[in-house]
Parts: C-alpha cells; structure tokens; sequence
C-alpha cells in the first residue's frame, strides 16, 4: 500500500492538528489569494472574508497564527481573461497560491499547517474541474495534470495537497508523483467524498470557480446516493494513500461523517462550506448571537467524528474566544 504513516506525525503543526486536546486545535480557516500588492477585496457572499494578495494575507495569517489558529487553507484566484481551457495557470510556479504557501512556510516554519486547494475549476476558463472534450470532463488526462499541480504545491511548502476534484484515481497518482519528486512528507488531503452540492454557491463568486455551462454532477457525487457510496470512495482513497479522508458538505451530510469514520482507518475532516456559513451570517448578523449557533455547529462535525474541520469561521472563534479559547 502507497502509505506513509508517518506523514500526519512530520511537524508539531500536524500532530497538534490532529491530536490536540481542544477541538480548536483541529479548526482550518480558510484563504483567497490573488496576484498583486496590497488587495484586500471583501466577497460581499461570505461575510467576513477577503480576496487578499500575498502581502495582505501574510500579514493576515501572522495575526491568525497568533491567535493560534493552526491551519490554513489556501485557494488561488485568477483574473477571468488570464484562464485558458486546459488551466495552464495552475502549472506557473510563480502564482499567488505558491508564493503564498512560500512566504508563510518561511514565517511559521512547523507552527502552521498549510493545505493548498489542487482543482483545475479555478485556472480554466470554462470553469470545470478538468480537461474537457466534446463536453466531457477527461479523467486520467485531468489526473496528470493534477499530479503536476501538487508536485508544485509540495515544492512551496503545502503540508497537505488538497485534491477537491473527484477525479477517479487522483489520490493514487499524486501520491506516487510526490514520492517521485521526493517529496516523501507532504500528505493528500483528500475530498474524498464531495457532493455535487446547491451549497457551493458563495466560494464560486469568491474564486471566479463556476462552471460557465453545465454542471459538476459527471464526478462529484449525487446528493441522493447512498452512504454505501460514500463508504466506498473514502476506502478507495484511503487504499490509494490518502492521509486525511473529507466529508463536504458538513451539516447535511453528518450521517455520511459518521459512517466514513467506523469504515475507514485515517482521520476525518469535513468542509463546512460557504453556504452553510452564508447562512449563519444571515441568521445572526449580530456576532453576539451568532456565538452558540456556531458552537453549537463545531460540536456537531466533532460528534459525528470530525478531526479535521475546515470552516471559514475559524477566525472568528479565535478573535471572539469561543468554544473555550483564551482570547
Ligand atoms: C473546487 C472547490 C469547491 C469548493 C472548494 N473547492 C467548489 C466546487 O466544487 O465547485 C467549495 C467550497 C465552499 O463552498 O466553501 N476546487
């Protein structure tokens, strides 16, 4: 089996991650990271979250660091007219992800664990998640190139590649590309169970992301299908190598969440995702109201037996010390 025990041991950052005594340790907000200087753009979808250039969001994750926030999840964001259909952005060593991932590895060594999204739905201009053919998305072309892409987020410094696509085969193939390349300690965070989803919407506006025809439902998976099927993709990610297994959505799927945790042998994270934190904001506005309802929330995904939970209001917990943290 493609498997390295030890890569969610390597660093301080992964072990507090995954082990620590507080379900705070496990919280991962995330990031939009553009190209230029000095952009720090609200996304009027998700209250609270900025597009930022490098230079913002260092300055941004050096606050959140000290606030102890431990993990970061890093998404690129390109200008529509730089794209072309076969992403040939996600394979420039210099774009805004990996200088990101760079700089903040350089800032915080082992006391940050930095994700970094691999998905071609950002980079081309049609907007689906791969090489297209006579409207189709192509699997094991797709594949190849996301295996390229990850090289290059391991290359920046990335802890985990994130591979959010739900090609067929992806997590084995980026696992043998980073060994080839010898990057024998960066892990796969894998999607490995992804619905294709109506609560998406908010992180689409945020990365310029929509699929400018069409859909997702050829490789993510129908919100209708059975947990068998979930089951199933997580154990094949996990035989394929995969060192952390997703759940995403979150709060609809908590009884997927739980069956993926009795079946599989490898920490589980969920996504709690743009849509589901919308609709926090847009039930309370007001932060004071909005504290229980989100604990209330984090409980939830660590209940149904969540180690990993990346959610867009990691910050805000840490800002406003909830859920027990020293603010
Ligand atoms: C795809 C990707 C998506 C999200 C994260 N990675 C969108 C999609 O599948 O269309 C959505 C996350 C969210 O809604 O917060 N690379």
């Amino acid at each position: 089996m493609n498997v390295r025990m030890r890569i969610n041991r390597w660093t301080s950052g992964r072990r507090e991650m995954l082990n620590g005594h507080a379900l705070t340790s496990g919280l991962v907000q995330g990031h939009f990271v553009v190209d230029g200087q000095g952009i720090d753009e609200p996304i009027p979808s998700l209250p609270g979250i900025h597009r930022q250039s490098v230079d913002v969001l260092r300055q941004r994750i050096a606050e959140d660091v000290n606030m102890g926030v431990l993990g970061h999840m890093l998404f690129p964001v390109h200008p529509q007219e730089a794209k072309d259909p076969d992403g040939r952005l996600g394979l420039n060593s210099d774009g805004p992800m990996l200088r990101a991932l760079k700089v903040l590895r350089e800032d915080h060594g082992e006391a940050v664990v930095l994700m970094a999204d691999v998905c071609m739905c950002t980079v081309t201009d049609h907007g689906h998640c791969g090489h297209v053919a006579g409207g189709a998305i192509l699997n094991d072309e797709t594949v190849a190139t996301l295996a390229q892409m990850a090289v290059l987020a391991a290359q920046a410094g990335a802890d985990y590649v994130g591979a959010s696509d739900m090609m067929d085969g992806r997590v084995g193939a980026i696992r043998t590309a980073l060994e080839d390349a010898g990057h024998h300690s960066t892990g796969v965070l894998s999607y490995a169970v992804k619905y294709a989803s109506a609560f998406y919407g908010p992180f689409r506006d945020a990365a310029g992301s929509s699929p400018q025809s069409g859909d997702r439902r050829s490789h993510q998976m129908d919100p209708r299908a059975s947990v068998n099927e979930a089951v199933m993709e997580a154990q094949l990610d996990e035989a394929e190598g995969a060192d952390l297994l997703m759940v995403k959505p979150a709060l609809a799927y908590l009884d997927v969440v739980a069956a993926v945790r009795t079946a599989t042998r490898r920490p589980v994270a969920v996504y709690n995702v743009s849509g589901e934190y919308a609709m926090v904001h847009a039930q309370h506005p007001d932060a004071d109201e909005r504290k229980a309802v989100v604990e209330e929330i984090m409980h939830a995904f660590q209940r149904a037996g969540a180690s990993v939970i990346v959610t867009y209001h990691a910050r805000e917990i840490f800002e406003r010390g909830w859920l027990g943290v020293q603010a």
